[in-house]
């Protein structure tokens, strides 16, 4: 080969070369063990003498040349890798990288709000097992196993347990669980996960959530009732809402009604969450039934109260403007991180 062009076609591929591993294959195709230059010099065993001499001064010459061009590149390169290196240390001034730190699901958001709101009238929060008794659920509440109000208020869609007893079906069987330990005045509520064998859809689902409360004093009326409710509602969609209170009833109070409020969703226009009525019910309440009050253990000529017992997952539901209750259990992160 024409050892001009062999010097040309090294230098062509050593500027080519884009790191030191290309530049390692390209030293060894021409100045490696089996490399082109030192090919040339076995093929010189075939000349004379003094046409060895003088090829072999071009050899030398040759190899001196891309050996030199071989080295200019690498230390090139060399310091080009050493500056990405120096470019990737840690730089202490910049600021930090954040945590994605978790949050808390907005049915808690909302239950802590109302327990804040609720403390800030008087109200101590109760708690009482999700495991319950025939008697804290149902007898103790006045409600009789065949009474019809069973089926009327859903209490008869009960999970009972094969070992005996059942998953409360709502949070008023706290209400005799407190009675039977405490002297009154109180003002309590009880937040608490309530069960019922519903076939679920966009306002139903099988475990949800009440809030539960009982006030119990000398002269507790109604006129109380509405007025706690009306600054609750008030501190807690952060407007005046209207309520209205219609006659109701369960065995637990009397009288009872049901309460409804403006619908939060179309502002009382009329939508499909409120059935365009531009009313929707969330609590159930009343004035504490004297059987209730003497089954908890309190002397009804002595006292008397009100109770009411609120779906927090609707009342979250209306703030926020949710339209399924199946997403609070869904898991579903493009739900759960808009809060
Ligand atoms: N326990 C009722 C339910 O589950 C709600 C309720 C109504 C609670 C009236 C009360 C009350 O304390 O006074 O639907």
């Amino acid at each position: 080969m024409d050892i001009k062009n062999l010097i040309e076609e090294a230098k062509k591929e050593i500027e080519k070369a884009g790191d030191l591993n290309e530049m390692d294959m390209v030293f060894r195709k021409y100045l490696g063990k089996t490399g082109a230059i030192r090919n040339q010099f076995l093929e010189m065993k075939n000349l004379t003498s003094e046409e060895r001499g003088i090829a072999g001064q071009e050899l030398n010459s040759a190899k001196n040349e891309i050996e030199t061009a071989i080295n200019e590149k690498m230390s090139l390169l060399r310091s080009v890798e050493l500056n990405k290196k120096e470019s990737e240390v840690v730089d202490v001034t910049l600021p930090g990288k954040k945590f994605s730190a978790g949050h808390l699901h907005p049915l808690t958001l909302n239950r802590r709000r109302m327990e804040e709101i609720f403390s800030l009238m008087g109200f101590e929060v109760a708690e009482g097992p999700e495991i319950e008794d025939e008697w804290h659920n149902f007898d103790a509440l006045n409600i009789l196993p065949q009474h019809p109000a069973r089926d009327a208020l859903s209490l008869g869609k009960t999970f009972y347990l094969t070992l005996g007893g059942l998953l409360r079906t709502h949070t008023s069987p706290v209400q005799i669980r407190f009675m039977e330990s405490h002297q009154p005045p109180f003002r309590i509520i009880i937040p608490g996960r309530v069960y019922r064998a519903e076939s679920t859809d966009s306002s139903h689902e099988v475990q949800f959530h009440q809030i539960e409360g009982l006030m119990v004093g000398k002269d507790v009326s109604v006129a109380n009732f509405k007025a706690i409710f009306a600054k609750f509602l008030q501190e807690f969609f952060g407007k005046e809402m209207k309520i209205r209170l219609r006659p109701s009833y369960f065995p637990f109070t009397e009288p009872s009604f049901e309460v409804d409020m403006s619908c939060a969703i179309c502002g009382g226009k009329g939508c499909p969450a409120c059935k365009q009525s531009g009313w929707v019910e969330f609590m159930g309440a009343g004035m504490v039934h004297p059987n209730v009050l003497k089954n908890g253990g309190l002397d009804p000529n002595d006292w008397q109260g009100f109770a009411f017992g609120m779906s927090l997952d609707r009342l979250t539901m209306m703030k926020h403007k949710i339209n399924n209750i199946r997403l609070f259990q869904g898991n579903d992160l493009r739900f759960l991180k808009q809060f």
